[in-house]
């Protein structure tokens, strides 16, 4: 192989196979290929505009540019691996169709400044796109929640029965999370939003380029503001990864969740044949695949900050080629959080609750324990821990008798507690437990109609 045309001209003879391999990142970075288009032409253009290149050159350069963008996007584009990454690639089609004009597109520019813009602009997108897919399984959870406030299901501590609340309430949960990750998202791509175009190699440029125009073009709120520091960050890598391990630890709770209550044993929603699966020797299977994968894909995603985090440790200033390695762990994690988000989507829509199983699986676990212990401290005045033991010893009589708590004869409880009357009876069914936690984010129908309300109008 011969010297590499854009950067041989001090060396006399190409590289190893096996250094042209490891060198090689355009099979991965041609993911870059729109943002590279979009650089170049920011760059192109200010170029002209500063003097710096003719406005003849400018004009052929975006028209090459243009006919790439094309060739890439109809898939007739040729992807070298000699041409090492994405960058290179389309300087040299470039310079195929339009002649040495291209050669002067990479001036005032190096692939330092050119890959670390190309890259913030990936990550500003799917930042959003992250945004956009959270919204979307919000929305959905709202609709859920919208048909369920009265839906009463076992809430849980420690997987134990503790307290009814709603479906809904439940549901709502999750929005919360998913608001919480969508706010994270939306930071970390304002924090990114810096160009680094200009910062060249490391140092700046002795050409009179204007930062602030080519950042403006890009969408940038400003150029970042230290050359080094701008080829050398990739902490906004790191951030989009970081909110999406946190919202993928979210997703993958839910996904757990469902795939417990898909269980026949629980049997609290069911999926359709859309979002399920079926065995291929038991013929009564319907597996939650989708949401089985989707608690699988939180590992690859948090395997990812590790990955990139370890490449960003102890890594001198300014670029250094490790940083090459920062794209297929960032791409790993975008692909999986993009899938998982739809999938959850498409499963929180799909997903049918079944109020009757839940709730008999609410009247088997004695969940208003608590509201007989709070009865027996307002009408006897007793003090909580006497009438959690009370309660305690109650539930421990219904148990033996094979009942729940509201069927618990009055002379059984009168065993226990002479003082009780036959007004605790009130308490003790599940709608009265629900009706009863009136307090602020509590499970109430009313509360939850509030809160339902809430989130309908700041998702519209
Ligand atoms: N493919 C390289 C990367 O992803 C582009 C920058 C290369 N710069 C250099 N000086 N070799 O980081």
């Amino acid at each position: 192989m011969g010297t590499n045309k854009m950067w041989g001209g001090r060396f006399g003879e190409g590289p190893a196979d096996i250094m042209a391999e490891i060198n090689a990142s355009v099979d991965f970075d041609k993911r870059l290929a729109r943002e590279d288009l979009a650089g170049s032409r920011a760059h192109a253009r200010m170029l002209a505009d500063q003097g710096i290149i003719s406005q003849d050159d400018a004009t052929s350069i975006l028209k090459g540019l243009d006919q790439i963008e094309h060739e890439i996007s109809s898939g007739s584009f040729t992807f070298k691996r000699e041409l090492e990454d994405i960058h290179l690639n389309i300087e040299q089609r470039l310079s195929d169709i339009i002649g040495p004009a291209a050669g002067r597109l990479h001036t005032a520019r190096s692939r330092n400044d050119q890959v670390a813009t190309d890259f913030r602009l990936w990550v500003r997108e799917a930042c959003a796109r992250a945004d956009a897919g959270l919204l979307a399984l919000q929305r959905a959870l709202v609709t859920q929640a919208e048909a369920h406030a009265d839906t009463i299901m076992p809430g849980f501590t420690h997987m134990q029965p503790a307290q009814p609340v709603s479906f809904a309430h439940h549901c709502l949960a999750y929005v919360e999370m998913f608001a919480r990750d969508r706010g994270r998202f939306t930071d970390a791509a304002k924090r990114m939003n810096e160009s680094p175009l200009g910062a060249a190699a490391l140092a700046g440029t002795p050409f009179p380029i204007d930062r602030e125009k080519t950042a403006k073009a890009l969408g940038f709120a400003s150029p970042a503001r230290n050359s080094l520091d701008a080829v050398s960050a990739r902490d906004f890598a790191l951030e989009y990864i970081s909110a999406a391990s946190i919202a993928a630890v979210h997703l993958s709770r839910l996904a757990e969740e469902i795939v417990i209550w898909m269980t026949p044993a629980f049997g609290f929603v069911s999926l359709s044949d859309k979002f399920t699966t079926g065995s291929s020797i038991m013929p009564q299977k319907r597996n939650p695949d989708a949401a089985e994968l989707v608690r699988a894909k939180t590992g690859r995603i948090l395997g990812s900050f590790v990955t990139l985090s370890t490449v960003m440790k102890g890594l001198a200033l300014a670029y250094a080629k490790d940083l090459q390695e920062d794209k297929e762990a960032l791409f790993s994690a975008a692909d999986a959080l993009d899938l998982s988000l739809a999938a959850m989507a498409g499963m929180a829509a799909d997903m049918k609750a079944n109020p009757a199983k839940m709730r008999a699986a609410a009247e088997a676990g004695y969940p208003t324990a608590t509201d007989l212990a709070d009865w027996v401290v307002t009408n006897l005045k007793k003090p909580f821990r006497e009438a959690h033991h009370i309660s305690g010893s109650i539930v421990k009589r219904a148990e033996e008798l094979g009942v729940t708590l509201d069927k618990v004869a009055l002379a059984e409880m009168q065993k226990v507690e002479p003082g009780i009357t036959k007004d605790v009876v009130t308490v003790l069914s599940l709608a009265h437990s629900l009706n009863s936690r009136t307090s602020f984010g509590g499970t109430a129908p009313v509360r939850v109609r509030e809160q339902i309300a809430f989130w309908r109008e700041k998702l519209a």
